[in-house]
């Protein structure tokens, strides 16, 4: 009998829903299938680039030679770049030892649980929820609780109920703004409220605005910019959306607050960040030198956004058993009900096995997401077309036979 090996339990607990069926969607393609990926929110997948000076700029720097480790915390220039690029985009004072450059937000939130939760301890996370929050925390073993996202006021969150689950066991509260999966965009209103529960607990809000620039309606505000002083705020963000530079790999932290907690909740993630010595350094030199100009290609990437975005509100809820009450504000997903005799996994994965639509299913971003799916509106009108018009086939064909 072969041996059976030793797996870590935490391991077990890992489950990714955005790439759990590319394996099969592989599988239609090598027969010769053409899959429409609605899965996966990277922009560089379609029809959109990284902008040129910056791709110089890599090169450049590596010509120059800036491909060694470089700190834990990141490239200095890279570090000041930041907090400019926060001042003039977010309106955020932050200072620039207190912004740590990660491999992506990704490595950031996992720093952060690493850093600040213990077995046991609470989370306040949404529900709907980008899945890495719920991935980490079971990870680490965390007490991941759900505070919910209202579907018919456009996703905003319930902050009395939020304030109801919030006691002295919660490490941090998490907000994304502008959401993934749903595409909201925060009232300046609502980020208040947060923050003052979170001042009255004296618990950190982390903040997740990844798709800043990326907002259609309404006004993305930070959380940093209307903190009071004695709230702690955990910015976290990156250059994978606005900068079209997904495979680049680089984001950040920055802290604000009172000097005395912010330096602790530094040096803490900085130990985490120091076992994989540094983040990519050529690109961060890269960053560092590009994040200052003007972002005039913004423009560009956000009408065309915009115009797919307005197209998928607009058709999505001609689909029979498609409802979508409140079209995205921000960021690039839509995330409508679906009416179907099956399961959230289950219609996501026929509708990737017999239209080679590739949806996530709702349930993978939490239990309010149940009966959902997410899509990400990125691709050009006639690929949108023609991924609506499978959708709406296949919605047909169940709603006949069910
Ligand atoms: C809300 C949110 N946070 C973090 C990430 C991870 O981004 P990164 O490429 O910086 O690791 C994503 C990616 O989709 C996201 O949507």
């Amino acid at each position: 009998m072969s041996k059976v090996l030793g797996l870590s339990k935490r391991i077990s607990r890992l489950d990714y829903p955005i790439r759990k069926y590319n394996a099969l969607a592989r599988s239609l393609e090598e027969k010769g299938e053409k899959v429409i990926y609605l899965n996966i929110g990277d922009p560089l997948k379609y029809d959109f680039q990284t902008p040129r000076e910056l791709i110089e700029e890599a090169y450049r720097a590596m010509l120059e030679n800036h491909n060694y480790y470089a700190s834990s915390e990141g490239v200095r220039e890279l570090q000041e770049a930041i907090a400019y690029k926060e001042k003039v985009w977010n309106g955020v004072e932050v200072e620039s030892r207190n912004v740590l450059v990660t491999s992506g937000v990704s490595e950031g939130i996992n720093a952060l649980f690493a850093a600040l939760v213990d077995d046991g301890e609470k989370v306040l996370i949404p529900d709907p929820s980008y899945p890495l929050y719920i991935n980490f925390a079971d990870f680490y073993n965390a007490n991941k609780v759900f505070y919910p996202l209202v579907e018919e006021e456009g996703w905003v969150p319930d902050t009395d109920r939020l304030r109801r689950l919030v006691d002295n066991n919660v490490k941090f509260i998490v907000v994304n703004n502008p959401h993934n999966p749903t595409g909201a965009v925060y009232p300046v209103k609502t980020i208040k409220e947060i923050l003052d529960i979170a001042a009255e607990w004296d618990i950190p809000v982390v903040s997740d605005e990844i798709y800043d620039a990326l907002t259609f309606e309404g006004e993305f505000v930070s959380t940093a910019r209307v903190a009071s002083k004695d709230n702690v705020v955990i910015g976290l963000n990156g250059f994978s959306k606005t900068f079209l530079a997904t495979g680049w790999r680089l984001g950040y932290v920055y802290l604000k607050g009172p000097e005395e907690k912010v330096s602790q909740i530094r040096s803490a993630i900085l130990a985490f960040l120091m076992t994989r010595l540094s983040a990519v350094t050529p690109l961060q030199v890269a960053l560092a030198r590009f994040a200052r100009r003007k972002p005039l290609f913004l423009e560009e990437v956000r009408r065309k956004m915009d115009e797919r975005r307005r197209f998928t509100f607009k058709r999505l809820n001609e689909i029979p058993g498609f409802r979508l009450p409140v079209a995205p504000a921000g960021a690039f997903y839509a995330f409508p009900r679906v009416e179907a005799n099956m399961s959230d996994e289950e219609f996501a994965r026929r509708l990737l096995l017999e239209e080679k639509v590739f949806v996530v299913y709702g349930s993978g971003f939490g239990p309010v997401g149940a009966g959902h799916v997410r899509l990400v509106f990125l691709p050009p009108l006639e690929v949108l077309e023609e991924a609506f018009n499978r959708i709406e086939r296949f919605m047909r064909r169940i709603q006949r036979t069910s």
